[in-house]
């Protein structure tokens, strides 16, 4: 099957590739993914957002929003979003995949690489636009509702928050479901949580949550 789905953000699209149905953006191949012309696979197994996307969570994505994206690590799902998105500031603070991470800048326009702590927003607020439509966070580090909240500032008071919790990044040795509780808690005051769902069929102990600013 190839074509629009009303739940995906213009520029995404279910597309057969290798005898596979799979979720695809138009752009330049990053990761080995498999291609069809000018359509890459984005690989939920590899992506969170792709993740939630693929469980048919609604993101509040339609396409070409200003996005600021946490955790860009080497670019894997930033340059999807880029892909679909219009510009797009991606925050990492760790050198090594910030070099896979200008990589997938180079031939997007859009996409801002950024080798900042998202701890710091100071540090990159004179750069990255007020009033942004999303704010995707996939840092992997305790204190996750921490850098959400910090980071509202960036986000336009309709935008969404698109977070991907990794419980074992806060706490490896507790039950999943508690942790998950916690960081939701102490989102609250800052965000009003829309969705919530597991992402195990993708990625082990992660929560995915689409929150608004309160
Ligand atoms: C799970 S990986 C992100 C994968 C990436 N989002 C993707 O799907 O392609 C988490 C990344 O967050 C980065 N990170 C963790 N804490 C951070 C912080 N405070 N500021 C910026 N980046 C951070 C790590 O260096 C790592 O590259």
């Amino acid at each position: 099957m190839t074509g629009t789905d009303a739940s995906l953000p213009d520029g995404v699209e279910r597309r057969e590739l290798d005898g596979d149905d799979r979720l695809c953006t138009r752009g330049p191949p990053e990761y080995g993914e498999p291609t069809d012309g000018e359509w890459r696979a984005w690989d939920a197994r590899r992506s969170k957002l792709g993740g939630m996307l693929e469980l048919g969570m609604d993101t509040g994505l339609s396409g070409g929003e200003t996005v600021l994206y946490l955790g860009a690590a080497n670019g894997t799902t930033v340059s999807h979003v880029a892909d679909f998105a219009g510009p797009t500031y991606a925050v990492e603070f760790s050198p090594r995949p910030v070099r896979d991470l200008l990589d997938a800048c180079e031939p997007r326009s859009n996409l801002f690489p950024l080798l900042k702590d998202a701890r710091r927003p100071e540090t990159y607020a004179h750069v990255v636009e007020a009033g942004c439509d999303v704010l995707v966070q996939d840092v992997a580090t305790r204190g996750q509702a921490d850098v959400a909240v910090e980071n509202r500032r960036f986000l336009a008071d309709d935008g969404r928050l698109l977070l991907a919790v990794k419980a074992r990044s806060e706490d490896v040795a507790a039950a999943p479901d508690a942790v998950f509780d916690d960081v939701l808690a102490d989102l609250e005051s800052t965000y009003e949580v829309l969705e919530t769902r597991p992402l195990d069929r993708f990625h082990e102990d992660h929560l995915g949550v689409v929150a608004t600013p309160r």
